[in-house]
């Protein structure tokens, strides 16, 4: 089959596109034919080999996508037939994530186990679907499962110009909370005031700790808050950002995080976090039940995922060196089959 691969860590100089084995369909599989695949921040890490994860070589990247079941193994029952369409939750317990440690998708062909396989609901296209698992099943649990942002709460979202942050973005908004987002150019802010950010901080200019001061007032110590400071901050940038996030964080705030993409290992301020007893909050990956629930977003209208551009398979390699020059907002989507 054509696939995109590479067999050193590095730059995008590695990626070719070229003939890779197809993939064996086990008892327990499926095989998809990929009609579309998204990028994600992680997909220049696993390049660069930067992550710590074992990444088999040689590698296709591509962590999430959709398409149609073209193979079935023989255990596989449950109702799933041969073109039904399909995006699959992409990680698989004992292997990891699809695109990380086990085989990615920007290839004609994909292996799954069958137990991974989620229906695209009618109405919602292969490249929605695609955009959908990695970035928005990430934001849906980190935002409302864990996060449990409500109406009337203010959200700091640090680097909302990316897959997750555009849907922490959407999702926030559509919570009712009122917004406040970070990002590096004009041009990506104003796409973000598009999708309904009621504040924008410009990081290639502004010191977020000071510009958020000046939305949303300095926190104030006093038990149940002490007024000012923002209720909710998305974190997953890490590095310098971590220790200035805590300084914009009302008392009893709640900080989530799910990455770093900055370090993770930052500084930190623990004197902010017991003075104002934050609560800092894990999030990792999300369930296949959050999965269904934001394709049906998408099917019943109340979410379109922001796709910045769709580009055929050889459009890879830029479109990674894209990532790793912030030069995107939201997902990229590359159709192996065209
Ligand atoms: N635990 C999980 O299950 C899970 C799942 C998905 C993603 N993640 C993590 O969540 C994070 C976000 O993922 P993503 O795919 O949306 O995007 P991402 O590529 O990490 O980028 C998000 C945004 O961060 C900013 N950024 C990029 N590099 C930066 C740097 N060196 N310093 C500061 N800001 C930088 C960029 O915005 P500006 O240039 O506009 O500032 C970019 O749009 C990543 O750390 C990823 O590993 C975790």
């Amino acid at each position: 089959m054509r696939a995109a691969m590479f067999s050193e860590h590095g730059g995008v100089e590695n990626i070719s596109i070229g003939d890779f084995p197809d993939p064996v369909c086990g008892a327990d599989d499926a095989v998809i034919k990929v009609n579309a695949v998204s990028l994600n921040g992680f997909d220049p890490m696993i390049l660069g080999g930067t992550t710590g994860l074992k990444t088999p070589m040689p590698m296709v990247p591509g962590g999430d996508y959709a398409g149609e079941i073209v193979e079935l193994g023989a255990n596989v029952g449950d109702g799933w037939a041969l073109g039904d369409r399909v995006c699959p939750h992409p990680f698989v317990l004992g292997e990891g994530m699809t695109g990380e440690t086990r085989l990615g998708a920007a290839a004609e062909f994909a292996r799954i186990p069958a137990s991974q396989l989620i229906r695209t609901p009618d109405g919602v296209s292969d490249d929605q679907a695609a955009a959908l698992p990695i970035a928005y099943g990430t934001a849906y649990r980190m935002m409302l499962t864990r996060g449990q942002v409500k109406a009337g709460e203010t959200v700091l979202i640090l680097g909302a110009t990316g897959g997750v942050g555009t849907g922490c973005l959407q999702l926030a908004k559509s919570a009712g909370a009122t917004v406040i987002v970070t990002g590096s150019a004009d041009w990506k802010l104003d796409r973000l005031r598009d999708l309904g950010a009621d504040h924008v901080i410009d990081t290639s200019s502004e010191d977020i700790v000071a510009a958020c001061h000046a939305i949303a007032g300095k926190p104030r110590m006093g038990f149940a808050g002490g007024g000012g400071g923002v209720d909710v901050i998305i974190n997953y940038i890490g590095g310098d950002t971590w220790a200035q996030s805590l300084r914009c964080l009302r008392p009893d705030g709640r900080m989530l995080t799910c990455g770093a993409t900055a370090g993770y290992a930052p500084p930190t301020d623990i004197r902010y976090i017991w003075t104002y007893e934050q609560n800092i909050i894990g999030s990792n990956g999300w369930t296949g039940e959050e999965q269904q629930e934001v394709l049906e977003m998408v099917g019943r209208d109340e979410l379109t995922p922001v796709i910045h551009a769709v580009r055929p398979l050889d459009q890879i390699a830029p479109s990674i060196q894209e990532l790793i020059d912030r030069a995107i907002v939201g997902k990229t989507i590359i159709r192996p089959n065209e």
